[in-house]
Order: C-alpha cells, then structure tokens, then sequence
C-alpha cells in the first residue's frame, strides 16, 4: 500500500517581489519545500536560493507567465499531478489605475488573464487533487478594492470583487471536505505594485500603508485563528459580520418575485 508522502510543498504565484515573495519565506518557515511561479527568472532564483538557504528547504523557480494559456497549463498541470502540493497561494496579480475609458484594451485584458483567469484556472486544477486527498490548503489573494471601486479602479476593483465572490462560493462548496481556503482581502501595501500601476507609492499616505511582512504575518495568523475571511488591516472585526449580515438580507429581499411598490405604474 502506498503510504501518503511525508514531502509537503506550497506553490506560490507571483513569488518575485511583494507579498509573494513574504509568503515564500513564512511558508518555507513553516517547513514547506516551494515552487515559486513568476517571470522574472532572476528574482526567482535568488529567493530561492535564499529561503532553502535560511530554512533549509527545497525551493524550485519556474517562469510562468500567467496571462499566457501555455505557461498557465504547465502549472496546472503540476498543481493536479504533484502530490505533494499542499498548499496554493494564487497571489500573482496586477493594478491598471486609470479611467475605465482611457485604459489601454491590453491593460484592461491583462488584469482579467492575470487576476481573475489564472487564479480560477490554477483553482481548478488542484481542487480535484485537494478533494481526493481531503487536505489541502488554497490562499486567495484579493484586495480591500474588491468592495469600494475608485474612479480609477473600475477593472482592478471588478477583478478583485470576482475574487472574492468566487472564492466564498468555493468555500462553501468544500465545506464538508478537509479543503479549505483562505480569502485575504489587504488593503494599501508597500510593494512594487504601485509604481507600476500608474499610481507612485510615493503618492500614498504613509500612515495607511502597511509593510508586506506585517500583511503576509496578520494573515497566516487569521488562517492560524481558523479565519476563512481575513482582513489584515482592519481592526473591528465585527465591521465584516455587519457588512455580510447586511448582504444576505439585501440579497434575500431580492427574492420577492415581483416588482418593488416604488416601481408600481400608477
Ligand atoms: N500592494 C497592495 O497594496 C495590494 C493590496 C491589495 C491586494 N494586493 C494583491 O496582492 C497580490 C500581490 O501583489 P503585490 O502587491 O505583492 O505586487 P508585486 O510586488 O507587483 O507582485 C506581483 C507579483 O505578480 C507577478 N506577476 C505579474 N504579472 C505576472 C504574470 N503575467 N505572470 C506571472 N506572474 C506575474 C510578479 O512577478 P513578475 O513580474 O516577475 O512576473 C510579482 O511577483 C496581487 O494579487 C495584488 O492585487 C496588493
């Protein structure tokens, strides 16, 4: 009988600079070996190098364009062949900040490929492989943009919303199994993201600006605490309970099967 592998490894998107890069190291810390997916291939390997070299794990760079449909069936077919995956971070991701009309098609398109197809397509392929182990671990990175849209965030704000909203849904479908799956919502933090956003960091206020390592630390803690929501920068959490329990009553009052009295024709 084949006993389960002892190996566990977490593949991390978007690991090169920012956020993933921190949830390589915390995750390396915590005794995962890493398959780290971006397209810088320098960045990736010196990561590498550093993290097997610190936390004495094995750390493999792959260069992946996400927004690419070759480079993105290649991770997905490890994620649904590699049995040691047990952990997902889908944090690969990128902000256009510009007015809706005036963003270029190809900012516009990229966001989508990046943001929301990648993410649901590396999904996909490792929940099958999740289930039939009942184990297994899917970090979602969204973004506090998914419920507030700027001027200037329609398209990044209506991928993260889709992150959101497809992630509580899939959390409720691998409810009953041992899946589970952790939507991060961080709101400003300083990475490179900014700068090529269209948006300097610069140009931020300080105070609102969180460190990636604080983010990374704030939401592997809420993962620790059993939070399946987490929002690293906000303090009252009850804000959330309010939000959802206001939420589901707007959505059941939709359910009324006719037309609201105001709209009642005279
Ligand atoms: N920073 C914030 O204020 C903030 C707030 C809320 C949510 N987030 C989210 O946090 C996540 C990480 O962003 P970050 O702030 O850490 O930004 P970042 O430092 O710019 O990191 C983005 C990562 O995504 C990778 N990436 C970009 N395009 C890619 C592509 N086509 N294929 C593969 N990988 C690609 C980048 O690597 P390569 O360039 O090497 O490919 C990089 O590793 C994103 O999903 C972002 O939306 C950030």
């Amino acid at each position: 009988m084949n006993s389960p592998s002892p190996k566990k490894v977490a593949l991390v998107t978007g690991a090169s600079s920012g956020i993933g890069a921190v949830y390589a190291d915390r995750l390396a810390a915590r005794g995962y070996d890493l398959i780290l997916v971006a397209r810088r291939a320098d960045r990736l390997e010196a990561l590498c190098a550093q993290v097997s070299k610190t936390h004495r794990v094995k750390a493999e760079p792959i260069m992946a364009d996400l927004t690419q449909d070759q480079d993105l069936a290649r991770i997905e077919t490890i994620l649904s062949t590699n049995g040691d995956v047990r952990v997902l971070v889908n944090n690969a991701g990128l902000a256009r900040l510009a007015p809706a009309a005036q963003m270029p098609a190809n900012d516009v398109a990229s966001q989508i490929a990046l943001n929301i197809t990648a993410l649901t397509r590396l999904t996909q392929a490792v929940v099958p492989a999740f289930v039939a182990r009942n184990q297994g671990l899917i970090i979602n990175i969204s973004s506090a943009l998914a419920i507030q849209s700027l001027p200037i965030s329609a398209t990044y704000s209506g991928t993260k919303a889709f992150v959101l909203q497809y992630t509580t849904g899939l959390q409720q479908e691998l409810a009953e199994t041992g899946v589970k799956v952790q939507l991060v919502l961080p709101a400003s933090t300083a990475t490179e993201i900014w700068d090529l956003s269209g948006v300097p960091l610069a140009a931020l206020n300080k105070e609102s600006l969180m460190t990636t390592e604080n983010m990374v630390d704030a939401a592997l803690a809420g993962f620790d605490q059993g939070e399946t929501i987490t929002w690293p920068s906000v303090a009252d959490a009850s804000l959330w309970e309010k939000y959802e329990v206001a939420r589901a009553n707007l959505f059941a009052n939709t359910q009324a099967g006719k037309p609201a009295p105001r709209y009642a024709i005279a």
